[in-house]
């Protein structure tokens, strides 16, 4: 594991920057999820929701554009790692992928089951009766969800540290902006 990589081996600009937007994103989403029902009920705690509905919405954009980008014009680069850590680093990368798709899913399920009102400009088209129990079920696969794709994201990023830091195989150069 001691090989290190070349600056040609870096993915490219628009690669890069979709990767960190979308740490930014999932971050700032999770942050909000975890936190916005400490807010004192009235505008300010649906203010932050809303938020998290905008930025949510946002995510599913950056996501499409990510997985077109990467399908179609994306830099694919020598693998990282061989055998069956390579297996292992792929499989991580659809798996984030994967939940990440589960997460907005859900996540838009959830806003439009309530016909969620964003800052008071606009509801999300409604579908079903919008009851309790069910809302209270979708919020929590919702959420399942989420905290699965934030133990994924950083069990990743501890991988990716450690390529770095410990094998010092300057992994963390193919992401740096
Ligand atoms: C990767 C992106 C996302 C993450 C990490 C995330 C995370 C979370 C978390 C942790 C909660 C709190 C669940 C609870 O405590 O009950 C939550 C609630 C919620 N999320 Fe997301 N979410 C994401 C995307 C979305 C999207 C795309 C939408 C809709 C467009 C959305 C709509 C909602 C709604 C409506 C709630 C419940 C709000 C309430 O209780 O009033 N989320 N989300
Ligand atoms: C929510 C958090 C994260 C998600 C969802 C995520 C997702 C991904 C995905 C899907 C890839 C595969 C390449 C691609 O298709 O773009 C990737 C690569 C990479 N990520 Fe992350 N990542 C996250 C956080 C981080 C963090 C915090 C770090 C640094 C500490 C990091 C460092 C890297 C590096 C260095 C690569 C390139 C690996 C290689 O070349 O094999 N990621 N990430």
């Amino acid at each position: 594991m001691s090989q290190s990589f070349r600056p040609a081996e870096r993915y490219d600009a628009t690669t890069v920057w979709l990767h960190w937007i979308t740490v930014i994103l999932i971050a700032v989403l999770w942050g909000i999820g975890q936190t916005a029902d400490l807010v004192p009920r009235g505008p300010l705690r649906t203010g932050v929701w809303s938020t998290h509905v905008v930025l949510g919405f946002l995510a599913a954009f950056v996501l499409v554009t990510r997985v077109a980008w990467r399908a179609k014009f994306g830099r694919v680069l020598p693998p990282a790692d061989s055998g069956r850590l390579y297996v292992i680093a792929k499989l991580a990368h659809y798996v984030l992928y994967g939940l990440i798709g589960i997460v907005i899913i859900a996540g838009v399920i959830d806003a439009s089951y309530r016909g969620f009102n964003v800052f008071g400009l606009w509801s999300v088209p409604q579908f079903g009766s919008g009851d309790a129990a069910t809302r209270r079920s979708i919020n929590e696969w919702h959420e399942l969800a989420a905290n699965a794709l934030i133990v994924v994201a950083a069990i990743h990023a501890l991988a990716a540290l450690g390529h770095h830091y410990l094998w010092r195989d300057h992994l963390l150069d193919r992401m740096r902006p």
